[in-house]
C-alpha cells in the first residue's frame, strides 16, 4: 500500500443509471413525497404502515436494479490501487457491494437489514415488512427499515473523521452536497490537505469546495476518471 489516501463519497446520482432515482432533481422522491413522512422517526410514529410500504417499494426496486458501469470502476478502483481506498456512501442500496466493492461505508444505513426501534436489534430484512412484525430478539412490534432518517445520527461517523483526516485525496460523486454531515466532507478533507474532485451530472451546492470538477452522466465521466488515476 504505498499510493496516498484516497475517500470517496457517493450518492444516489451514481445508482440513477440503474433505474434508481435520486431525491432532489426533477421527478425526485422528495418533489412527490414529503420527506417528513417517510424520512423521519416523527412520521414513523404517526402512520408505520406508510413508511414501512415506501420502504418496502423502493427495497423492491433495488432488489431488481444491477450494478452499472460506475459501481463497477469503483471497485476496480479498490482493487486495483495501489494504495488505501475508502467508500463511503449515502446510498441504501447493495449496488457497490454487487460490484464486488467490499468494506463500503453505509453512512446512512442499508436495506439489508431491519432494525428493531424499541432494543436496536438488526437482522436480515424480510422482503415485506410489516408493523406488526416482531423483533426477534425482544419481540417489540417495531420493525422499522435500518436506514438514517432526518434528525438521527448517521452511522459510522469516527471511522469517517479518521479517513477525512487522512485522505490525500476526496472525490465526491452523484450526490447534491445539500445533506449535512456529508455535505461538509468535501471542506473537512479538504482544510486536512487533501486535493478535492467533484464527478457529478451538474455543478453541486458545493461546487467552490472542488479543486476540480467533471460534469455528466457518471456512467462516462467516472470511469474515464478512474482510468486517468489508475494510470497516474
Ligand atoms: P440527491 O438527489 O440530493 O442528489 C443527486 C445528485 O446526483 C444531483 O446533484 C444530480 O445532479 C446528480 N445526478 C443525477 N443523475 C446523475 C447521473 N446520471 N450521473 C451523475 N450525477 C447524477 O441525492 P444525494 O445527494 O445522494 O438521505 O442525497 C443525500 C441524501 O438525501 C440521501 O442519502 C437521502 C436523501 O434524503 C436519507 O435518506 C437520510
Amino acid at each position: 500500500m504505498t499510493g496516498p489516501p484516497v475517500v470517496i463519497l457517493t450518492g444516489a446520482g451514481i445508482s440513477a443509471e440503474s433505474g434508481l432515482g435520486t431525491f432532489r432533481d426533477v421527478g425526485g422522491l422528495w418533489s412527490r413525497y414529503d420527506w417528513r413522512d417517510l424520512a423521519t422517526p416523527e412520521g414513523f410514529a404517526r402512520d408505520p404502515g406508510f413508511v414501512l410500504d415506501f420502504y418496502n417499494w423502493r427495497r423492491e426496486r433495488v432488489r431488481a436494479a444491477s450494478p452499472n458501469a460506475v459501481h463497477l470502476a469503483l471497485a476496480r478502483l479498490a482493487r486495483d490501487y495501489g494504495g488505501p481506498v475508502t467508500l463511503i456512501t449515502q446510498n441504501v442500496d447493495d449496488l457497490h457491494e454487487r460490484a464486488g466493492h467490499a468494506g463500503v461505508i453505509h453512512m446512512h444505513g442499508t436495506h439489508l437489514t431491519a432494525l428493531c426501534a424499541a432494543c436496536g436489534h438488526r437482522w436480515p430484512a424480510p422482503e415485506v415488512m410489516h408493523p406488526r412484525d416482531p423483533c426477534p430478539a425482544c419481540a417489540a412490534a417495531k420493525t422499522r427499515p435500518d436506514v438514517v432518517w432526518f434528525g438521527e445520527t448517521p452511522y459510522h461517523m469516527d471511522l469517517i473523521a479518521e479517513a477525512l483526516a487522512k485522505a490525500a485525496l476526496f472525490v465526491s460523486i452523484g450526490t447534491s452536497g445539500t445533506v449535512y454531515p456529508a455535505a461538509a466532507f468535501a471542506a473537512r478533507a479538504r482544510a486536512a490537505g487533501a486535493r478535492t474532485v467533484e464527478l457529478n451530472l451538474e455543478p453541486s451546492e458545493n461546487k467552490s469546495l472542488f479543486d476540480e470538477a467533471y460534469h455528466g452522466p457518471a456512467s462516462e465521466i467516472v470511469p474515464r476518471w478512474v482510468d486517468s488515476h489508475l494510470a497516474d
